[in-house]
């Protein structure tokens, strides 16, 4: 599949009454998501100037003094809300190299209370900067109306798999989703060339990601196209026996449209059949220029059990996911491999041992 061929999803044709065109729908996400990981999408309602609203707010905070946002970062509880400076986390399949961006993270949807207690890093209460109501409520925003057509696409990723409608959606209410704003730092001149990458090659752990799109920044800050060819998202195809390792495909959105990307959680689930997409993001070649983007994180409950369900059970996939794991043991695990959590959180997962009968008789 090239660049050319990722399916365009109309979010009606999923909805409609018309079989032929609920059809079309499932058959885009089959072949999107099965072969690539990746499908854009139309109708989904979300304006043009939303982003751009959004972004200028983004950008105030951005350009606030080093101090002040060092006040939103919050390293107890692994930066799953507030600030995370630049040089903080690290893809999981690189070589240890930091990516070049900060971001704010923040949870638009109702969080399980039960969960709250379990996990409470990644259910923790949002931050918010002093004077930043747009930017709070434009993130707030954009992660809902992200999550919508989230679940939309879960949907209609039930009916192309031939599950039970709400299958992936019962997944997933109450769960730790995240809403993230992102800004690709401008290299400078020396930097350029050196093989600094705005985000190291990996693939998502969560259920679903939603990106609608980024904007580029001139040195100016004014909003400008793609500074060369070859910045921005590539993605690596699912390999064949002539090329093992996939082909790197540039992913351009047509304008107007959000990307849908499958994360490893739903690859698990559906055993392969769906691919998380491996993505890189390259950095410009010539200084100065910035980026600026927004994803939205939807992830399976903590307490759901990631392991493929019944349908796709062969031999082999039982084999190549195994064994079963909690989404919230599989969730933690992978901020401490991404640098974010201490690797002292892996011991209170796993295994729990029923003692009270013996601290009574004690
Ligand atoms: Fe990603």
């Amino acid at each position: 599949m090239t660049d050319e061929q990722i399916p365009i999803i109309d979010l009606d044709d999923l909805a409609s009454h018309d079989p032929r065109r609920r059809e079309r729908g499932c058959d885009g996400l089959r072949r999107g998501f099965g072969e690539l990981g990746l499908v854009y999408v139309k109708g989904h309602g979300i304006p043009g100037d939303e982003l751009d609203r959004f972004y200028a707010a983004f950008t105030e905070l951005t350009s606030r003094p080093e101090a002040e946002k060092q006040r939103l970062a919050r390293p107890e509880v692994w930066y799953q809300r507030g600030w995370t400076p630049p040089n903080t986390e690290k893809a999981v399949v690189a070589d240890g190299q930091p990516d070049f961006k900060e971001c704010y993270f923040a949870a638009p949807e109702p969080l399980d209370p039960v969960c709250r207690v379990q996990y409470p890093q990644i259910y923790a209460d949002n931050v918010w900067p002093e004077g930043g109501e747009n930017f709070r409520d434009g993130l707030l925003g954009l992660g809902h109306e992200l999550h919508e057509v989230g679940l939309r696409l879960l949907r209609g990723c039930a009916a192309a798999l031939g599950l039970a409608p709400y299958r992936f959606e019962e997944l997933v209410f109450g769960a730790p989703h995240v809403t993230r704003a992102l800004r690709y730092l401008p290299l400078g001149p020396h930097q350029v060339g050196t093989g600094i990458l705005w985000g190291e090659e990996h693939t998502d752990f969560n259920l679903l990601t939603l990106l609608p799109g980024g904007r580029f920044f001139d040195p100016t800050g004014a909003a400008c196209r793609k500074p060369d060819d070859e910045s921005g998202l590539y993605l690596r195809t699912r390999g064949t026996s002539e090329n093992p390792q996939g082909r790197m495909v540039p992913g351009r959105a047509p304008d107007g449209c959000v990307v849908a990307q499958v994360g490893q959680q739903l690859e698990i689930l559906t055993g392969g059949t769906f691919l998380a997409t491996p993505h890189v993001i390259k950095a410009p070649k010539t200084p100065g220029y910035s980026r600026m983007a927004v994803a939205h994180f939807i992830h399976a409950h903590s307490m759901s059990v990631l392991f493929p369900l019944e349908p796709f059970r062969s031999d082999a996939v039982v084999e190549a996911y195994s064994p079963p794991v909690l989404a919230g043991t599989y969730g933690t695990k992978t901020l401490v491999d991404l640098g974010l959590a201490p690797a002292s959180a892996l011991d209170a997962l796993g295994y729990r041992h029923y003692d009270r009968l013996a601290l009574q008789r004690r």
